[in-house]
């Protein structure tokens, strides 16, 4: 029952791979020996990222359709056999305070940022169950707004999935481990992409309040993240944790 495949053997799909934190997610994981299949809407982004890695399908995915979902998960069994890893990793935040914020506004958030999530590790928990001796592990792309509020920073919408989404991975945990698949979180702190441009700059500059708020006094790098969701992907006894990766944001 228990997913041993190693690492370098997988075949992960990582969603949100066309920029940011996905895009770089992508090239670990493949660093680390896997295959990846590298979902998003931009595809011809996805295409060049795939060709830049030895072993990588891209897959143009909505992650909000149901369609595209099933399709995403589909192409990974055709394409190679099996499906040992999935990395929840797409996502959107639409900044601003609440009282301006509109109900449409804050469900789509929950639709990309959570009920995406929960329906794919659905998907991928049946073709893990069904690949005996194969990785089980689904990690979920959080977020320290999960966690606790960063005001100035007003993102209700935000703030309401990535707290889901850190539950729904505790529950899921528990109801899945006895098939021996493992689902934990990341939750990143404040890193440069296009979803914090304007907030933060590739540069790595950023409003007083993050860096003297973070204890090791800079932005995270991509890199960053690498070590993290090479750990969740691989370790064996680990499940339902919300793994922080925050340069120590959420210590102060
Ligand atoms: N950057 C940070 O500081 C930070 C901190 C904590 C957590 N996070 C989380 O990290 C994840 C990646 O964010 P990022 O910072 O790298 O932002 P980003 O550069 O804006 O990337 C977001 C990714 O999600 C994809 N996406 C958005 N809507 C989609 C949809 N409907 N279907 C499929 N893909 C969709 C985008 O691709 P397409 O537009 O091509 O579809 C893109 O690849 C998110 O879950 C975010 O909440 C980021």
């Amino acid at each position: 029952m228990d997913g041993n495949r190693p690492l370098a053997e997988q075949v992960v799909v990582i969603t949100g791979a066309s920029s940011g934190l996905g895009r770089r997610m992508a090239h670990a994981v493949s660093a680390a020996g896997a295959s990846v299949v590298v979902a998003a809407r931009r595809v011809e982004r996805l295409k060049d990222l795939a060709d830049d890695l030895p072993s990588a399908t891209a897959v143009a995915c909505d992650v909000s359709v149901d369609e595209d979902r099933v399709r995403l998960i589909d192409t990974a069994l055709d394409r190679y056999g099996r499906l040992d890893g999935l990395v929840n990793n797409a996502g959107i935040s639409a900044p601003g305070p609440a009282s301006r914020e509109t109900v449409e506004t804050f469900r789509r958030q929950l639709e990309i940022n959570l009920v995406a999530p929960f329906a794919l590790a659905g998907l991928a928990a049946r073709a893990m169950r069904a690949n005996p001796g194969g990785g089980r592990s689904i990690v979920n792309i959080g977020s320290i707004m999960g966690l606790r509020s960063t005001a100035p920073m007003p993102e209700a919408g935000y703030v309401a999935s990535k707290a889901g989404l850190h539950g729904l991975t505790r529950e899921l945990a528990s109801q899945w481990g006895r098939h021996g698949i493992r689902v934990n979180a990341l939750a990143p702190g404040f890193f440069p992409s296009e979803m914090t441009d304007g907030l933060v700059s590739g540069d790595g500059s950023a409003p007083d309040w993050i860096t003297q708020g973070t204890a090791l006094g800079r932005l995270g790098r991509p890199e960053d993240l690498d070590g993290a969701l090479v750990f969740l992907l691989s370790a064996s006894f680990v499940t339902g944790h919300t793994l922080v990766v925050d340069g120590g944001f959420t210590t102060r």
